[in-house]
């Protein structure tokens, strides 16, 4: 088992990078193995969220040497990710990379809801599943009509593309997208590393959407993105709140330490692209180092044994693979959920007069830009965008 614990690594003056280095040479988007895409677009958002929440830390505290630390392995951060981000070709379009992101949130999500162990967790990661996986369809069919390519090129033979939880239907109340918080004492040590990954992989969707959401021309294709980003915005309320509050800010920072030593030492394992895997091999080598400094300053400051957060060692790896057959298996049981409150629920379940119906009232009047894609694709082509793997299972929603 994997400690990150007791690994030395490289020395954080030793982890500045020349221009030159930082401005990787971009993969060729055409031969890149789809799970090595993914992983890039992964990594990228844990590298966004430990540099946004170190900054968040340090203007929570007047301990200047404690400023420093954050300021010096906070660099370290943005330079991973400039090397991780820029590994995106400049030929691939911001739809393409889109598809790459919608692929990520699906076969990450079905990983994590079928390695977790805290039942409500898993509850959370299949609710909103069915609604990335949604997102992947909508953005393909938005891909056919105005590129007139298919979603598939991206994302080959791994991840299906059909109707999940419709988008128009997951827009919801505000209050019922909070979910209750885990305890960290009960919980198993892995839980805290899938809510951490999840957490940032689903803001960096959402920043991602907020920012290039307005680079298109056309109306529809900005409505999209702008009703796909409200969601995401849904997706991070969601996953964060599952997030123990009663973490102290020292607990959180070796917590993000620990999940990016994770994610790095799997992947330096088990990505398909052998370049991939010698820069996430790196990549930890460096995180090693910003778990130690974390682990020093909680242990000075919160006077804890940074240790219980580890639990030993990782019990299991992370792995981008195929989940065909799980995400059916969700699709089958509840498409038609929803929440009230922090509870899931199926749809025949929420009273008619809830709130859910009067906020759908509000954001869907005059319709909603992810049903009018499929209706324009239809009008075109004859028939909707889909990419379905495997003969349609009996009592299928589709
Ligand atoms: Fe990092
Ligand atoms: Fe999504
Ligand atoms: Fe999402
Ligand atoms: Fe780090």
């Amino acid at each position: 088992m994997f400690n990150p614990m007791h690994k030395k690594g490289l020395p954080i003056q030793k982890q500045f990078k020349n221009w030159k280095t930082l401005n990787t040479r971009p993969y060729d988007k055409e031969s890149i193995h789809p799970y090595s895409r993914t992983a890039g677009i992964l990594m990228n958002g844990i590298e966004c969220e430990a540099a946004f929440f170190m900054h968040n830390f340090a203007r929570h505290t007047k301990d200047m040497e404690l400023r420093g630390a954050l300021a010096m392995v906070r660099r370290a951060e943005q330079e991973q990710q400039k090397m991780i981000n820029w590994m995106i070709p400049g030929n691939e379009s911001s739809l393409e990379v889109t598809i790459g992101y919608e692929q990520v949130a699906v076969d990450l999500t079905a990983f994590l809801a079928q390695k977790e162990k805290d039942p409500y967790v898993k509850e959370a990661l299949d609710f909103a599943l069915l609604e990335d996986f949604d997102h992947l369809y909508r953005y393909a069919n938005l891909m056919r009509l105005t590129m007139g390519k298919e979603a598939s090129d991206v994302t080959k033979e791994y991840t299906e593309i059909t109707v999940g939880r419709p988008t128009s239907k997951e827009h919801r109340f505000p209050e019922d997208d909070v979910r209750n918080f885990t305890d960290k004492r009960s919980a198993d040590p892995m839980s805290n590393l899938h809510i951490m990954t999840i957490v940032a992989a689903e803001q960096q969707t959402m920043n991602y959407y907020m920012n290039i959401g307005n680079r298109f021309e056309d109306m529809l294709a900005r409505g999209l993105y702008l009703e796909i980003a409200q969601i995401e915005e849904q997706h991070v309320t969601h996953y964060e709140s599952l997030i123990d509050p009663r973490m102290s800010w020292f607990e959180q920072w070796v917590c993000h330490e620990l999940t990016e030593c994770w994610l790095y030492h799997s992947l330096m394992k088990n990505d398909h692209e052998q370049r991939s895997q010698k820069v996430w091999e790196q990549a930890l080598d460096m995180e090693l180092e910003h778990l130690k400094i974390a682990s020093e300053n909680m242990k000075k400051h919160d006077k804890k044994d940074p240790e219980e957060l580890s639990g030993g060692g990782f019990t299991h790896m992370f792995e981008f693979k195929s989940n065909i057959d799980y995400v059916r298996n969700i699709l089958e049981t509840q498409a038609d959920f929803g929440a009230m409150g922090p509870d899931f629920v199926p749809g025949s379940k929420i009273p008619e007069n809830y709130r859910y119906f009067q906020h759908q009232k509000i954001v869907n009047e005059g319709g909603a830009p992810s049903d009018e894609v499929i209706d324009r694709v239809i009008k075109k082509d004859g028939h909707d965008f889909r990419q379905e793997l495997k003969p349609a299972m009996a009592g299928s929603v589709r």
